[in-house]
Parts: C-alpha cells; structure tokens; sequence
C-alpha cells in the first residue's frame, strides 16, 4: 500500500475452535460488514458437553455455507478481500482443523495472505468491534469458558498476563451449576434466565479472593458449595428435583452474585494496581446480563472507560478474529501455508 492511501482493509475471518462455526468481514479491524455464527447447542445438548467428534463433522459440513453467506451479507465477492484470518489456536484440535484448513485453502486458492490468530486474544479484541475511541493501552479481561484473564494490552497484539484462574474458568463454572441444577444445556445462560427472577441474597455463597491484592482467581470451592447446598455435603440427594422453581432461581441468583462480585473487584483492582483507566472485557460470560450490570455500575464509580464487547460478540464468533487480524496484516505477520493448528496453549 502507497503511503498516504487510504485503500479500506477487508478481511474474511473464519472461528471454529470450538462448537461455533462462523465467518464475518470486517474493515479496518473495526466495521463489521457480516458476521455469521452456526451454534451447535442443540446437537449436543443431550450430552450435557461439548462432543468434539460431534462439532467437528458439524463444523465441515457447515463451513463453506457460512463462509459464502458473510460474504453474501457483505455484499462481496471473493477477490474484494485482502486476507484470509482463522483460529489456528487454543481449541478442539478437530474444530480447529476444519476452520484453519478452510482458511489456508482459500489464502492459497485466492492468492491472498493468510493471518492465524489466536482465540484468546481475538476474544479480548472483540470489545474493540464498533468502538469509536482509542482502546489501547488498556487491561484486558476475558472471562469465558475456558478462560478467566487479565492481562496488561499496551496494542491489540501485545498482551501480558497478569492474573488468570487456579482452576475452573468463571464460565464452566456457570455450567458446572448448571448441570447441578439440572437446567438445559448451553448452562450459563440458562442461569443468566432464572437468575433474573432470583434473590442473590437468598444464599451466601463463599467469595475467594486469594492473596491480598491477587489478580488470580479460583472457582471451584464456589461450585463444590453449591453442589453440598443443593445436594447435601453427604450427597445424599440425587439430584435437584426436591427444589421448587423459586428456590432454583434464588441459589441461581446467589451463585452468580457470588462469581460477578469477585470477577468485578478483581478486575477493578487490576486497573488501580496497574494505573490504567481503560477496561476491555470479553468472552462468553460477558454476556450474562448481571455481570454486565454491575461492571458498568462499577466502572463507573470509578471512572474507568469500560470496553464492553456487544453481548453477540461475547461468545465465538468470527468478528473478532478477522478484526484483531487487521493488526497483524498492518505489521505484515503472516503466517505460512504450511503453519498448523495447536489445540492448546
Ligand atoms: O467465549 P465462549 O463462547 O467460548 C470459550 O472460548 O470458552 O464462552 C462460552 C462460555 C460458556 O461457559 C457459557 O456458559 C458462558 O460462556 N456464557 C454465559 C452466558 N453466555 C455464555 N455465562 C453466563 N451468562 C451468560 N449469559
Ligand atoms: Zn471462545
């Protein structure tokens, strides 16, 4: 690109690393022209989990459909973009596999650049979506499924971490509840649902902080607890079936209370700790509508600028990773052909 041209940049992402098949298109790492998300709660919503078998032959075979409709709803065709951008890493090495190949495929059959992209970082970006201001430096917090994170972001490519989760992740622990109460598989939303007509005063649930001043977090004594609530410390009931729907919703409540006070002191903290007056919140959990009450209420008590990512764009989705991956077109990191998916890291 000739200095002084201000030709847009159009990049097709491509997410699977889980059990969401999506494509989108975004310009300039910050306009979404589409972005197409296939969920596939209902195939494995009678295991109760994510079956990786399962989401990979989802994921193939709905891959080509989603990729021409983000174009369809971009009102473009292929050789309009600029680079090909997929998750090649952290992930179901299966779901991985059929994103990161389609996308080399079409870098490669298209002539164009190919990005790969890391799920968690693109998660962090996914607040920058649609932001009008600056958004760097900041703290970056990702709370989802398989992460509970604050890092330090001086740029959308640098991020250092700061504090992360000794066990489960905020959002399996959401699902861990979920199951104990016998609500419908995805669970976190479930008990956003019924958490609503809850009082989360009704049950003290145990808040841990850890070490003073710490930035980690840890959630699986909060689970236990409300698996010895619900079921006794014995385990002598079978399951949730001797509580009325009011009482599902009040522990529902509670138990949320219980994970939202301490994912929004801890990330205040991280702010005040390290001077920074901008807040980038991402991931699944981001979506639950308490948390985003209270982060709101508090941020601003405190005068820190939140970057809330929209609720759709909490979750996987293929937005964030074609809009982090302007980033790295601008710096010129491509990734090779022959680069390969990493499941975890
Ligand atoms: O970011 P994400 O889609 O996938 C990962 O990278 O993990 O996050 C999925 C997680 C699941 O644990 C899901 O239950 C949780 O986010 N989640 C929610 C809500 N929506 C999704 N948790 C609480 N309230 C919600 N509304
Ligand atoms: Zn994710």
């Amino acid at each position: 690109m000739m200095k002084g041209d201000t030709k847009r940049v159009y990049i097709l992402g491509i997410e699977s690393s889980c059990d969401e098949t999506s494509a989108a298109v975004v310009v300039d790492g910050r306009e979404v022209l589409s972005c197409v998300v296939a969920s596939q709660d209902e195939l494995h919503a009678k295991f109760k989990g994510v079956v990786p078998e399962i989401a990979s032959r989802a994921h193939l075979e709905k891959i080509n459909i989603i990729v021409g409709q983000a174009l369809e709803q971009a009102k473009l065709s292929f050789d309009q973009i600029d680079a090909v951008a997929a998750v090649n890493t952290p992930g179901l090495v299966g779901s991985l596999l059929i994103g990161f190949t389609a996308g080399k495929t079409l870098a490669w059959a298209l002539g164009k650049p190919l990005l790969a992209i890391h799920h968690v970082q693109a998660h962090a970006y996914g607040a920058v979506l649609g932001y009008p201001g600056d958004a760097f430096p900041a703290i970056a917090f990702l709370v989802s499924g398989g992460h509970t994170s604050l890092y330090i972001c001086n740029n959308p490519l640098q991020m250092q971490s700061i504090g992360s989760t000794q066990d489960d992740a905020a959002g399996e622990a959401f699902d861990k509840v979920a199951c104990i109460l016998d609500l419908p598989f995805p669970g976190g939303p479930m008990i956003d649902k019924i958490a609503r007509e809850g009082n989360p005063q009704a049950v003290r649930f145990p808040r841990t902080w850890l070490a003073k001043e710490s930035l980690d977090f840890s959630f699986s004594g909060l689970k236990t607890a409300v698996l010895y609530h619900i079921r006794g410390t014995d385990l002598s009931r079978p399951d949730s079936s001797h509580l009325s729907a009011q009482e599902k919703s009040n522990i529902a409540a509670s138990f949320q209370a219980a994970v939202v006070e301490v994912l929004v002191e801890k990330a205040i903290h991280a702010c005040r700790q390290f001077e920074m007056k901008r807040l980038l919140v991402g991931g699944g959990v981001a979506a639950n509508s308490y948390f985003r009450r209270q982060l709101s209420d508090r941020t601003q008590q405190e005068k820190i600028e939140l970057i809330l990512a929209k609720p759709k764009l909490c979750t996987d989705n293929a937005a964030m990773v074609a809009g982090l991956a302007y980033h790295k077109f601008q710096s010129r990191q491509f990734a090779n052909l022959s680069e390969n998916v990493i499941s975890t890291t």
